[in-house]
């Protein structure tokens, strides 16, 4: 079901192919027209993470050459410029981007800064999202980037698709606020939910929010993956009643 929906461009991801110059574009791999406007470009890009996304059946590689592909096109790749040879599935380590990045000085992000910690690693710890110095201990923890870290959310984006740009693999499952599996808590920071949600209040006042339908109005610090907190998995709907995107953590 999942090959069938993908371009050509990524079946050779998933066939495990190197993705060598000439053969698959950064338009190929978003499924995308080069002549395509910014907004298809997006819609594409949001379409592709859906389908590529490891709670869905996809694989971190699928999923990184996919952030990879839209990166590109945002920096301005055009048809006829090489697709470099590192790009490839498993291959797009540090190193290997550094060496097809351009040695200026990255543009200033663009955007309300979130600085994000997993759950999951708060449980391994048994830290506490009451804790004082919860992101300070996250700081000096040593932790990967999917598990802590800086990103950005611009203008009408949702938290979850701000992630998913910046090449996260957050949970999710509805992507419309009623399953709860896309579930965050705002640390610090200014959040508003849309007046139609599922949140109980008193979870709400918690600082509980859902990523698929929230936006950061100010600086903010979140953790992400509390669907775990047992006062967030009475409210999960499973996954598989959200036919076409459904998560399988
Ligand atoms: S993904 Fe279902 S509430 Fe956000």
């Amino acid at each position: 079901m999942f090959l069938a929906a993908v371009p050509e461009g990524l079946r050779t991801v998933f066939d495990g192919r190197v993705l060598r110059a000439g053969v698959a574009s950064p338009y190929e791999i978003l499924g995308v027209d080069p002549e395509a406007d910014e907004a298809e470009i997006v819609d594409a890009y949001r379409e592709r993470v859906k389908e590529t996304h490891p709670d869905q059946g996809g694989s971190t590689e699928a999923f990184l050459a996919v952030k990879t592909a839209f990166e590109r096109i945002e920096n301005g790749w055009e048809p006829g410029d090489a697709v470099p040879e590192h790009d490839v599935p498993g291959g797009m380590d540090a190193g290997t981007v550094e060496a097809d990045e351009p040695t200026e000085e990255p543009p200033e992000p663009e955007g309300v800064k979130v600085e994000y910690l997993n759950y999951e690693v708060m449980a391994d710890r048994l830290w506490e999202l009451t804790d004082d110095d919860l992101f300070e201990k996250a700081a000096d923890g040593g932790l990967p980037g999917e598990d802590y870290g800086e990103l950005y959310v611009r203008e009408n984006e949702s938290l979850l698709e701000a992630a998913e740009r910046q090449g996260y693999a957050w949970p999710f499952a509805c992507r419309g606020g009623a399953c709860t599996n896309c579930a965050v808590a705002v640390v610090e920071g200014e959040m508003p939910s849309p007046s139609s949600h599922i949140l109980p209040k008193e979870l709400h006042d918690r600082g509980i929010r859902l990523s698929c339908i929230v936006a950061p109005e100010t600086d903010a610090r979140i953790v992400y993956n509390v669907k775990h907190l047992p006062a967030v998995q009475d409210l999960l709907l499973p996954a598989s009643r959200f036919e076409a995107s459904s998560s399988t953590d």
